[in-house]
């Protein structure tokens, strides 16, 4: 059979049993892990990109990348509960789509996890340096900043990488645990700022409302308008598939896993939206445009300091859950792509005591954490994004080509499949266009490299 177009069986039966996951979470914890994963740098951080890209219609940025990510979810949700397997997009690229656009979506997929988690290990670190500073405590630049920013290694960064895959090695159920707790912690947060700026709106502030236009164009060599702000924007959203990653850990997935998919990313769509609102209602948005930390920035402003301090602490607190989900989903992606064969099996191996991956975990935080330590922030975020609408696109395709064949017996069925198959993959393509021109560049390059590994690896060793 040709290698490039086979096929796997996404069917758990087929796994050899050393090399199963245990199965421990329930919906509860599915909610917390999707919550966990898409509240994060995006909102704390990104809607200061968002509104510096799109004036007040930042908010008309949420809502286009939502909607986009609420179809892709729903698609991931059909397709969860059809294969509650590990891996995610990847594997439903390998049972619908076969090997070779499998690869590709790996590839893709190993772009957005390994990026976010680097990323948002180096913008909690900036958080927790400013947080550490406020103690009086400071730490040399050397050790605070990779080269590119006059430091040598970005330590903490690393640090945190290390203690939140240590937690995920010992137990993907304990992890969950924490993660929960740390989830409520950063929703209240939010809760919070809403309250506070919530009395301080006025409409003045939406006026003009779509000061730099809708579709991406080049200003002053900034790319802007709203659609460049939603394609960064979408950073925001996602982290609902993390949820997917962990099928296979799942006790009662043709339920659980709908709703835990569907769940966090509704919730957190709505929070968004409230969010955006009143932060643009709060303050004329050049204020906050350009701060690493605008929402807390936001509450200085309106005299509320001890609430920022409260906000700002909650973040740094409540972060790493971000660096939980996507390193435990990074994981789980190359864990099953050595159990498939395509990466060394060794790293397949299942702790006999724990029932988790442990070496491929180690493995992965050693990778990401040397990545964390020398990297940029800026355009990794838009890097990320690139890779997850690719994994996206293949995800609303691969439902669509399951209903055709008629393969569709889930519990969970999309509702309207044919509308919002094809939104997801046109809103993701747009979003993918509106990326700047530097990152759909990257992008391309780190995908050719990638196929000429499979075709390299392809030759070596044909398909049995
Ligand atoms: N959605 C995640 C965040 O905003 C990636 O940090």
């Amino acid at each position: 059979m040709n290698r490039w177009t086979r096929r796997k069986s996404a069917d758990l039966a087929d796994v050899a049993a050393g090399q199963r996951l245990k199965a421990t979470l329930s919906w509860p914890h599915l909610i917390a892990l999707g919550v966990g994963a898409i509240v994060g740098t995006g909102i704390y951080t990104l809607i200061g990109v968002g509104a510096n890209l799109a004036g007040p219609a930042v908010i008309l940025s949420f809502l286009v990348a939502g909607v986009v990510c609420a179809c892709a979810a729903l698609a991931y949700a059909e397709l969860a509960t059809a294969m509650p397997v590990s891996g995610g997009a990847y594997t439903y690229s390998y049972a619908v789509l076969g090997e070779g656009i499998a690869w590709i979506v790996g590839w893709s997929l190993i772009l957005e996890y390994s990026l976010v988690v680097s990323a948002v290990a180096v913008g909690w670190s900036g958080y927790a340096v400013g947080f550490l500073k406020g103690f009086g405590v400071d730490l040399p630049l050397a050790l605070i900043a990779g080269p590119h920013a006059g430091g040598l290694v970005n330590l903490p960064a690393i640090l945190i990488i290390g203690l939140v895959a240590g937690l995920l090695a010992l137990g993907t159920r304990e992890s969950a645990t924490v993660n929960a707790v740390l989830v409520v912690i950063k929703i209240a947060a939010l809760l919070l700022f809403i309250a506070v700026a919530l009395p301080h709106f006025d409409m003045a502030h939406f006026e003009p409302f779509m000061p730099y236009g809708f579709a991406k164009h080049d200003d002053g060599g900034t790319e802007r308008g709203v659609m460049a702000a939603a394609a960064i924007i979408f950073f925001a959203f996602y982290g609902f598939d993390a949820i997917a990653t962990a099928a296979e850990e799942t006790k009662n997935p043709a339920r659980d896993l709908s709703i835990g998919i569907v769940g966090s990313m509704v919730a957190c769509t709505i929070l968004y939206v409230v969010v955006a609102g009143v932060a643009v209602g709060a303050i004329t948005f050049t204020t906050y445009a350009t701060s690493p930390e605008p929402l807390a920035l936001i509450l200085r402003e309106l005299g509320q300091g001890r609430m920022a301090g409260i906000v700002a602490g909650a973040a740094v607190l409540a972060l790493p859950t971000v660096l939980l989900a996507f390193l435990y989903g990074q994981s789980r992606i190359f864990f099953v792509m050595a159990r498939d064969g395509l990466l060394p099996s060794s790293l397949a191996a299942v702790s006999t005591t724990r029932g988790t991956p442990i070496r491929v975990t180690l493995v992965t935080a050693v990778l990401l954490s040397a990545l964390a330590g020398i990297v940029r922030l800026d355009e990794i975020a838009a890097l990320a994004n690139a890779g997850t609408l690719a994994a996206f696109t293949a995800v609303a395709a691969c439902m669509l080509v399951r209903r055709k064949r008629g393969e569709v017996g889930s519990t969970f069925r999309t509702p309207a499949a044919w509308i919002v198959g094809p939104v997801a993959i046109l809103g993701c393509l747009y979003l993918f266009w509106s990326l700047p021109t530097r990152t759909q560049l990257w992008f391309l390059i780190w995908n050719a490299a990638g196929l000429v590994i499979y075709l390299l690896s392809a030759r070596r060793a044909p398909a049995g």
